[in-house]
């Protein structure tokens, strides 16, 4: 059967890409990677993405003058490379309603924690300082209010003695590589 055709959304680092995108390299993984844009020109993820012959596209959220030109301009793109669903892998722009109202269904997330718990920004250290013992990763459907759309896998990891910031992190981006592939493996095959 014909892979389905993903993009792949990034901002820096492109860790949850590489893990996406070695998967894709298996023969019978259900998807393809077809393309990764990053909104930032220095993103480290762009490098790897090349590296593994993966297309990329650099549109700079600098560039445009409202939020809806820029993701106009990045739904060209995809549409461009005959993308079917979209992965946010580190994506640091929050998406235009009518991008996100387009996407619906098609378009998931990764988040660093057990959602509903610590949406938005720095949740290992709101973790540890919320005191928790467990903690951990969702990948989501991507809705327009932030981190909160349907829940396809979550991973959960314990917050040990002694842990702080970087050992938690870590803890938490294993689980990461692990879930998200595999719930795109999921999206893919049409089973979520
Ligand atoms: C990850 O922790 C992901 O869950 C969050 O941002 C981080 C991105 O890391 N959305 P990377 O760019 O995938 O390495």
């Amino acid at each position: 059967m014909a892979k389905r055709r993903v993009g792949i959304l990034i901002s820096g680092r492109g860790s949850n890409m590489a893990a996406l995108i070695e998967a894709a390299r298996v023969t019978d993984y259900p998807a393809e990677i077809v393309l990764v844009i990053s909104n930032e020109p220095d993103a480290a993820g762009l490098n790897f993405a090349s590296s593994r012959d993966v297309p990329t596209a650099i549109i700079n959220h600098c560039d445009f003058a409202s939020r809806d030109a820029f993701a106009d301009a990045l739904d060209a793109k995809l549409r461009e490379a005959k993308t079917e669903f979209i992965c946010l892998a580190g994506f640091m722009r929050l998406l235009a309603t009518p991008f996100v109202e387009r996407w619906r269904g098609k378009m998931i997330n990764i988040h660093p924690s057990l959602l509903p718990a610590f949406k938005g920004l720095d949740t290992h250290a709101r973790a540890l300082e919320a005191g928790v013992n467990k903690h951990g990763c969702t990948v989501h459907f991507v809705e327009p209010e932030l981190d909160s759309g349907p829940i396809i896998l979550q991973a959960e990891v314990p917050v040990l003695p002694g842990d702080d910031e970087p050992t938690l992190a870590a803890r938490v981006l294993k689980e990461e590589h692990r879930i998200y592939p595999e719930a795109l493996r999921m999206l893919a095959e049409g089973k979520v």
